[in-house]
């Protein structure tokens, strides 16, 4: 088989995102053929033998990364994270009942409207007034007392922030979280969480898929009056075959299982993390010439690492000069503008130099 890195270049796309290089390969592989039966993994049944053992490898692998206690099932649901900004509401809040919601960026104001459609919202705290450039301190975040669940969005895609820890809700309230571009980025405990979503293409796979790791009791407390496809139960119930599922998806995400596992597992992938996150704020922090748009530093995310040109008639040839040196996908989000490197899981600590050692030779010509 040849490599195809050759052709490859250094992806800060914020997702669908880089996957592992060796994952790709074996996905190369496994296209053709999976496990010499003659078949690739997208021709193959998802009821067959053949798939069973990837499904079930998948899934351990996954419990054992996350050391996911017993009590927890883990789901692989079609939709993507999006899919989950309805599904939840429609289980577990009703229009007698309010749900408590973190508002910190886009994709939670996405997540309060859907749940608007199934009942009230109490919004806990918000950074809104500052474009969403900041996570909320813990003394500022007001819950309700008896909601139906409190949602938080763990990183902040977009705008680049990311909770430290877990916010600490009343202890009756279940917390659900979405994790789509945190997820597996870092030491998780579980048991904090009754549910806990991630859309898979960023830290670990295709996208229109999602991982779901949920209390098994939360889910059997869900409405029965849904869609059956709805039912948080009727996947559990079904070991996510109850249709046919995203089999490459799953197929794929558990590879990059195995490839996190290769890594030391959560911690070594939290200790890379850092370093790569570290390298890049630092010399954010340190110019005269770029600067990072989320100044709190407790706020930071490590996986997507938003900054600016202080001559903002210069980040158009930067993304173009980038571009043309293989540097690809670093353009903002349009509601915060200039550049964002997302450097998710997949992302080497060699991307994030080369890209530095750019910053550097750009300001040379520029500064
Ligand atoms: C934090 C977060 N939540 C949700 C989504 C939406 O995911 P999907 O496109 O899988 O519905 C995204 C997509 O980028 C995201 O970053």
């Amino acid at each position: 088989m040849t490599t195809a890195t050759s052709a490859r270049v250094h992806n800060f796309s914020a997702g669908p995102a880089a996957l592992p290089e060796s994952v790709l390969e074996e996905a190369r592989r496994d296209l053709w053929d999976l496990h010499n039966t003659g078949i690739g993994i997208l021709e193959h049944s998802h009821r067959g033998g053949a798939f069973d053992q990837v499904i079930d490898e998948a899934e351990a692998d996954c419990r054992r990364i996350a050391n996911i206690p017993d009590n927890y099932k883990v789901l692989f649901l079609q939709g993507g994270a999006s899919h989950q900004f309805f599904m939840i509401p429609a289980n577990f809040l009703t229009k007698d009942r309010s749900a408590d919601y973190l508002n910190t960026g886009v994709w939670s104001k996405k997540a309060i409207a859907e749940a608007k459609l199934y009942g009230s919202v109490h919004t806990v705290c918000s950074s809104d007034d500052k474009n969403f450039s900041y996570i909320p301190a813990p003394d500022k975040h007001k819950f309700s007392s008896g909601a139906a669940y409190c949602h938080f969005t763990s990183n902040n895609t977009i705008f680049g922030t990311q909770f430290r820890a877990e916010p600490t809700p009343p202890a009756n309230t279940p917390l659900v979280c979405d994790a789509s571009s945190d997820i597996f980025s870092r030491r998780i405990d579980i048991s904090k969480y009754a549910l806990i979503y991630a859309g898979a293409q960023k830290n670990l796979g295709p996208a229109g898929c999602a991982l779901v790791i949920i209390r098994d009791d939360f889910a059997q407390s869900g409405s029965e009056s849904l869609p059956t496809m709805l039912q948080y139960r009727t996947h559990i119930d079904e070991g996510s075959r109850y249709n046919t599922p995203n089999t490459f998806a799953i197929y794929l995400m558990g590879r990059v299982f195995k490839w996190i596992i290769a890594q030391g597992g959560l911690p070594g992938i939290e200790d890379i993390n850092e370093q790569k996150a570290k390298l890049l704020y630092d010399e954010l922090d340190n110019s005269d010439f770029y600067f990072p748009t989320v100044t709190d530093h407790g706020s930071r995310s490590r996986m997507n690492i938003c900054f600016r040109i202080r001559d903002e008639a210069l980040e158009k040839p930067f993304i173009q000069q980038a571009e043309a040196a293989g540097l690809r996908n670093l353009k903002g989000h349009r509601s915060v503008g200039g550049m964002r490197a997302s450097i998710y899981n997949a992302i080497s600590i060699d991307s994030v130099r080369a890209l530095i050692n750019f910053m550097h030779d750009f300001e040379k010509k520029n500064g």
